[in-house]
């Protein structure tokens, strides 16, 4: 049986990893409190109650290297390798007829968006929000299928608003499709293997099809079937498929709602998807994502970790490890240098590597990159602000910056003078290495 949604919550389950809430929760004001207290516990969430619907919610399913290490089949410090190794070995995916994600169908008289579980995330949200649906559409002018995650805010049974802008692809391709004056058809699938939403959260250069990323992240390909409504293919184990239309020229207001930076983006003028039908499992699962959350941040740091770690390693760089994160404006990069000066050169390389870094640190070897406590122990004992600080001014590091904070960047280099270990030795416990608290609590 391929991978899918329901195979990964089992694995969460044998792990521990998965909390399961039956009583009532109510999605406008108590589903996201509860969605953050998971975060904060590494655990997963199934809420199979969320104001009475027949769907269940899941949330939080990579939300720590550990449950990302869990969905690619690695150990969690060869996560990044393991994207980066798929990246070079695609696998195309498969036609098949057989199609859980169509087991029950509800056509364009039927469809009502309103009777799935979706949540409002933040307290000013203009309302539910669907964040956790791969959208896929193909360029009218070469065929390509491109899959994205777009936000979408429920407006009725049939209608959503969904933002998309170039350059990201769905906005170039539904402009190009506006452009002679036709709707785009899309669809919208839900409740995926994590390892298909990773690929389908990546930006591949145009024309590269995600679901073949996803085939590689699996190490199978990814069984796909025909729309019901559209001629667009779809994950054959999704939870829930959203089919759809954006009409060309067609723009209405859409948010306020709370983004990755988990600042409030005012109301907009944005497009609109139409829905045609709406195909799902039974008894299916609706997965959510909070921008800006633990998940989230792995979702889109993993792609832009692997390229910075790859330009790196091009220049020479060694490079121990490096870690997008906690928000995708920042980076912890260690390395081991080869001559002084070396790690402002390698934290300039990074923020060329990855347009939208504000912050490189840069640490040595022995700094844990994925331990915020460790980096700043760095920062503070290991650097003085007037040496470390390099500014890269009017180099704007996130293109709508709305608060006047995102116009340049910045390495810190918190590394010790070149080859002064002796005089910065950092104490350890005497005997040897960590032991292993589990054995002796036995
Ligand atoms: C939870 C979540 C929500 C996102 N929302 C949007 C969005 O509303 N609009 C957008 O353009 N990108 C959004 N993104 C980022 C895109 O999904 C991502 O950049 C995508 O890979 C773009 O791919 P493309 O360039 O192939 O279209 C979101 C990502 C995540 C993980």
């Amino acid at each position: 049986m391929a991978a899918d949604l329901r195979s990964f919550l089992a694995e969460l389950d044998e792990q521990g990893l998965l909390a399961r809430i039956s009583r009532r929760v109510d999605p406008a004001t108590e589903a996201a409190r509860l969605m953050r207290e998971l975060e904060l516990r590494g655990l997963a969430g199934l809420f199979s109650d969320v104001g009475g619907s027949d769907a269940a919610l899941v949330y939080n399913l990579i939300g720590t290297r550990r449950t990302l290490g869990l969905a690619l089949g690695v150990d969690p410090s060869r996560v990044r390798d393991r994207f980066r190794s798929a990246l070079d070995h695609r696998i195309e995916p498969v036609q098949v007829d057989d199609a859980p994600c169509q087991e029950v169908v509800h056509d364009q008289s039927d469809v009502d968006l309103r009777r799935l579980p979706l949540v409002t995330h933040s307290a000013g949200d203009a309302g539910p929000y669907i964040t956790a649906g791969a959208v896929i559409a193909h360029d009218p002018e070469t065929g390509a299928r491109n899959v994205s995650v777009n936000r979408m805010m429920l407006v009725d049974a049939g209608e959503t608003g969904i933002r998309m802008m170039p350059p990201q692809q769905l906005g170039v391709i539904q402009a190009r499709a506006e452009a002679t004056g036709a709707d785009l058809p899309v669809a919208v699938a839900i409740g995926l293997h994590p390892v298909d939403t990773l690929a389908a959260g990546t930006s591949l250069p145009a024309g590269e099809d995600e679901f073949a990323l996803a085939g590689a992240l699996r190490g199978e390909p990814l069984r796909l079937t025909r729309g019901i409504s559209i001629d667009v293919d779809v994950p054959a184990d999704a939870e829930i498929v959203i089919e759809g239309v954006i009409p060309a020229g067609v723009r209405e207001p859409e948010g306020p709602f709370g983004d990755f930076l988990e600042f409030y983006v005012p109301e907009m003028a944005n497009h609109r998807l139409r829905v045609t039908a709406i195909s799902h499992r039974r008894d299916p699962i609706l997965q959510t994502m909070v921008a800006g959350s633990r998940e989230d941040v792995h979702l889109l740091g993993i792609s832009r970790e692997a390229d910075i770690v790859a330009a790196l390693e091009r220049t020479g760089v060694r490079v121990v490890d490096a870690r997008v994160g906690p928000t995708i404006l920042t980076c912890a990069l260690s390395i081991d240098q080869r001559y002084p000066g070396e790690a402002k050169n390698a934290g300039l390389a990074a923020l060329g590597a990855y347009p939208w870094l504000k912050y490189c640190i840069v640490v040595d070897r022995d700094v844990d990159v994925h331990s915020a406590d460790d980096v700043w122990w760095a920062v503070a004992n290991r650097s003085s602000p007037e040496h470390a600080v390099v500014v890269a001014h009017g180099a704007p590091a996130f293109p709508r910056d709305a608060h006047g904070i995102h116009g340049s960047r910045a390495v810190i280099d918190a590394t010790i003078p070149f080859e002064t270990w002796d005089h910065y030795e950092r104490r350890v416990p005497p005997g040897g290495p960590p032991l292993n608290l589990d054995e002796w609590l036995a």
